[in-house]
């Protein structure tokens, strides 16, 4: 009977395992009223983190604001500057065995964020912007780390650009996607990936983003458990 149910729905890839994720964009206040932030919609993290579920992970999702339903059988965790999305992340980390770093988060944000609106002068107006933590880093440099995945969003240079934040980070893989350009990255319901590890790639075909993240959590579960043996 039990072989029967186990056939029918197969045994999970990452059955048990807890697995932490970031998505969607952040938002760095220059007043109340404005922001910086970036394109990301959160479409291809919602789809990584319903893709682990149905392989039986226990998803934890840190996520920036989107207009998105979170997957059922995520526990979501609404962020909105990077700092509270690397401040959430931390609690969460501890007992997570893989960590997937999906969310564009803002590099910069603006140093003192004004108390009321600004007013228009008709002056030019400087903001001074100051660098967020590197989640992704912090966390790769834990001394008990999850297995890290990161993305990288690029213009150009897809696969030196991705190495090189593999190998600056630590990471054990990265996912390389095109930005800039109609068809996958940003906001687009489509994606292609290209996944790099210290000796070895994949390409995953551009196609939809819920199938495109099937395909990396079946890669991820791969390594990871390759990794673990
Ligand atoms: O949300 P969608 O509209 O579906 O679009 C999906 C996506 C294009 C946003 C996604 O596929 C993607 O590429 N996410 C990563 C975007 C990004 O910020 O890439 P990056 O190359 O700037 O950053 C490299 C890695 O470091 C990323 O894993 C990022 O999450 C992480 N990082 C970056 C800065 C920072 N302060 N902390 C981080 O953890």
């Amino acid at each position: 009977m039990l072989h029967n149910i186990l056939l029918q729905f197969g045994p999970g890839k990452l059955d048990g395992v807890r697995l932490l994720l970031t998505a969607g964009p952040t938002r760095e206040p220059i007043d109340p009223v404005r922001y910086i932030s970036n394109r990301s919609s959160g479409k291809m993290g919602y789809a990584v983190a319903e893709a682990a579920v149905k392989q039986g992970a226990r998803v934890t999702l840190v996520s920036g604001p989107v207009a998105l339903t979170p997957p059922d059988g995520v526990e979501l965790v609404a962020v909105e500057s990077a700092q509270q999305m690397h401040d959430a992340v931390m609690r969460e980390v501890a007992d997570c065995e893989i960590f997937v770093a999906c969310a564009a988060v803002s590099d910069y944000r603006v140093d003192q964020a004004a108390q009321h609106k600004i007013k228009k002068t008709g002056a030019a107006l400087t903001l001074q912007l100051v660098p967020t933590p590197d989640i992704l880093a912090e966390v790769s440099a834990l001394q008990a780390r999850p297995f890290c995945v990161g993305f990288a969003a690029e213009t150009e240079n897809l696969e030196q650009y991705a190495r090189g934040k593999l190998q600056q980070k630590n990471l054990d893989m990265i996912a390389a996607n095109r930005v800039g350009s109609a068809g996958s990255g940003f906001e687009t319901d489509f994606n292609q990936l290209e996944v790099y590890w210290r000796d070895g790639g994949q390409s995953i075909e551009h196609a939809g983003k819920p199938v495109v993240a099937k395909q990396l959590i079946d890669l991820i579960a791969e390594r990871y458990t390759r990794a673990r043996s």
